[in-house]
């Protein structure tokens, strides 16, 4: 498969037939993200993957004690807007491949010295956006197109990383190291269609 097929093709799939990746396909579809680019060549990442189904349960009842405790703790008005996502944060339990996405740690480079110099945090955002998770997410998305290219499909996800300390403790991780994504990988069950995207001309501008 072409790169150009690949991007025209891809979609997000939630339902997946029992078809587990190699061990091979595994590294592959990993060695697909150490080779993105990342801010100052900074590569602070790891990526564990849980081919084992009593992994992905205890991940998975971590986030549902999550979402208990908030129902419990946070006014109804307030849970009744998030109870949405909890629909869409556990069904990698049934996908044959979860790849974990932690960010190591994340080292301040020009934004450090900006805060030396007395800029607030929102001041220094809008003129260094977040580059060590500019850099994750296209190391998730060379994954979930290398995925594509091996015949599996998958969901990039962010709604489970709510029980961030729960799944840190499952899987032996400690801060700094932070769960910043989750890739579903499956083959997909049934064919689904893209999510409608916007038109070029809505996206693009050409300055000439
Ligand atoms: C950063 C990011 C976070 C996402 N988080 C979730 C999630 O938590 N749960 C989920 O079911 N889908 C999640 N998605 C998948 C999006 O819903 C999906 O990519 C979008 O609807 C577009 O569909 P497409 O991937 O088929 O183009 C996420 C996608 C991205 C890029």
């Amino acid at each position: 498969m072409d790169i150009f097929e690949a991007i025209d093709t891809r979609h997000t799939t939630r339902v997946y037939t029992n078809k587990k990746p190699t061990v091979d396909e595994v590294k592959r579809i990993i060695n697909s993200a150490r080779l993105a680019p990342s801010a100052v060549n900074s590569q602070n990442w790891k990526f564990i993957a849980v081919l084992s189904d009593d992994v992905k349960n205890r991940l998975a009842d971590e986030i549902l004690k999550k979402y208990d405790e908030f129902e419990k703790t946070m006014p109804s008005h307030l849970y009744d807007k998030i109870k949405g996502f909890k629909g869409h944060s556990t069904f990698f339990t049934k996908a044959p491949l979860l790849i974990v996405c932690v960010q190591t740690y994340a080292p301040k480079f020009l934004e450090g010295i900006l805060e030396e110099f007395g800029m607030t945090e929102e001041e220094i955002l809008d003129i260094r956006p977040d580059s060590q998770l500019l850099s994750m997410g296209g190391a998730v998305e060379n994954m979930s197109l290398a995925c594509h290219a091996l015949g599996y499909s998958s969901c990039w996800m962010v709604a489970p990383v709510i029980a961030q300390e729960g799944m840190r403790r499952i899987l032996n991780l400690k801060k700094p190291d932070q769960i910043v994504s989750l890739l579903a990988i499956g083959e997909e069950q049934t064919e689904t269609k893209r999510s409608a995207k916007k038109d070029l001309d809505e996206v693009m501008e050409i300055i000439e």
